[in-house]
């Protein structure tokens, strides 16, 4: 077992050096390149106490195995296996908090950021000259020369709302290679979001001015083995995010997703109704239950898809979801009305009562849905 080093206790003589530096891998399907990223650390960090956590998010290729037999030879090396999770900046954020080091960088695991700049990095920290030092595709010297024209275009666009919208000062906010003092991050860990892939849009988003940022180029290059895991559902994730900064995170990203996906809901109630009344003539009550059923198996799939999308239920566990999610909803309906009515009976304006009905259905639907439908396992 290591021996830790204890405060106040003169360091014993069997002590191992504690990490300055924590370099944070988040992986998915990476076991073919994180013995290639472990072998260039170890080069190019010579002479620097650090140590690497990868976060792995239970590859079905089985990474962790890989990372466990790496740390099973070096005990610089450390694996978080999360079960029944998903999701780059969940992943990113808990690395980082495991870490004991003043500093923590994250990079992929895939080699496409510059494991050589690292050094620097740090040493600019350490110099006390920055809080944050971001690796920049888009300052003079970096380059994004491996991305396709679609991929250039959103990268370029996400970049541009981040810097007008949020009013983010820094050239490439989208990057994902980046390192922190740990004592910042830990003040701002509260605020940021688990979900999506935009963790350092977020923290110096969270951050409002508060970090001094310094900015390095550095060349992304091209995947080493395997593919890339972003896919069209990130630009939701954006959209969520900057939308949940704007309101200083009254609203979360979830949330935002959850009530979108509620409001496509009355369009499906009210295209299921016409049909059911015009096209099968059902009588009204039927025809009711019909768009109401239709509007709730519609919303709880797309949440399953979309809001869920971390945590998506799978095979059976679909349906005793979906079964779950009818139960919810129905007590939902039942709060909407009687706060609605009780509304409405101190001051009788049909809209004010109205909305505080709906604004009680969806949080309590919200709320019901995260603890028993969506559940983390
Ligand atoms: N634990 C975990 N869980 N890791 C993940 C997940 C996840 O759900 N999704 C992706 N990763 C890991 C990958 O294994 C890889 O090491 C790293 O996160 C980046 O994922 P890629 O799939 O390679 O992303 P990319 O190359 O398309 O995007 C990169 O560049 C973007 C800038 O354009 C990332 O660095 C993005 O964060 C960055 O915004
Ligand atoms: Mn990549």
């Amino acid at each position: 077992m290591n021996q830790a080093i204890r405060p106040g206790v003169e360091n014993p003589p069997q002590a191992v050096a504690t990490p300055q530096l924590s370099v944070v891998v988040p992986t998915f399907n990476e076991r073919d390149n994180v013995t290639t990223l472990y072998r260039r650390l170890e080069a190019t960090l010579s002479g620097i106490a650090w140590e690497v956590i990868f976060v792995d998010d239970n590859s079905p290729d089985g990474t962790w195995e890989v990372v466990r037999d790496l740390a099973a030879g070096d005990s610089r090396v450390r694996c978080i296996r999360r079960i029944g999770r998903r999701g780059l900046s969940g992943a990113c954020i808990e690395g980082i908090l495991a870490s004991s080091a003043p500093y923590a960088a994250v990079i992929d695991a895939d080699l496409q950021h510059d494991e050589t700049q690292l050094a620097k990095m740090l040493a600019l920290l350490q110099s006390g000259e920055a809080d944050l030092v971001v690796g920049s595709r888009y300052i003079e010297g970096g380059s994004a020369d491996s991305f396709n024209r679609q991929r250039a275009g959103a990268s370029q666009f996400a970049t541009e709302v981040a810097k007008r919208v949020l009013r983010v000062k820094i050239a490439d906010p989208m990057s994902g290679f980046f390192m922190i003092r740990r004592d910042k991050f830990e003040q701002l860990a509260p605020q940021l979001s688990t979900q999506g892939f935009k963790i350092l849009l977020d923290i110096v988003a969270s951050a409002q001015g508060d970090l001094r940022i310094k900015e390095i180029p550095f060349t992304f290059g091209s995947r080493l083995h395997g593919e890339s895991k972003l896919d069209s559902m990130v630009a939701l994730d954006f959209l969520g995010l900057v939308l949940a900064k704007l309101t200083n995170d009254i609203v979360s990203l979830r949330f935002l997703m959850f009530a979108m996906v509620g409001s496509l809901g009355i369009l499906v109630h009210f295209s299921a109704l016409y049909i059911a009344l015009e096209a099968l003539h059902l009588p009204f009550a039927e025809a009711q239950a019909c768009g109401a059923l239709s509007a709730m198996t519609s919303n709880f799939i797309l949440n399953n898809f979309l809001t869920y999308r971390d945590q998506r239920l799978k095979g059976i566990a679909i349906l005793r979801g979906l079964l779950l999610f009818y139960l919810v909803c129905s007590v939902g309906l039942l709060a909407n009305v009687g706060v609605a009515f009780s509304v409405y009976a101190q001051e009788p304006i049909w809209w004010l009562a109205g909305a505080a009905g709906a604004l009680m259905g969806v949080v309590w639907n919200y709320a019901m849905s995260g603890l028993f439908v969506w559940r983390k396992r």
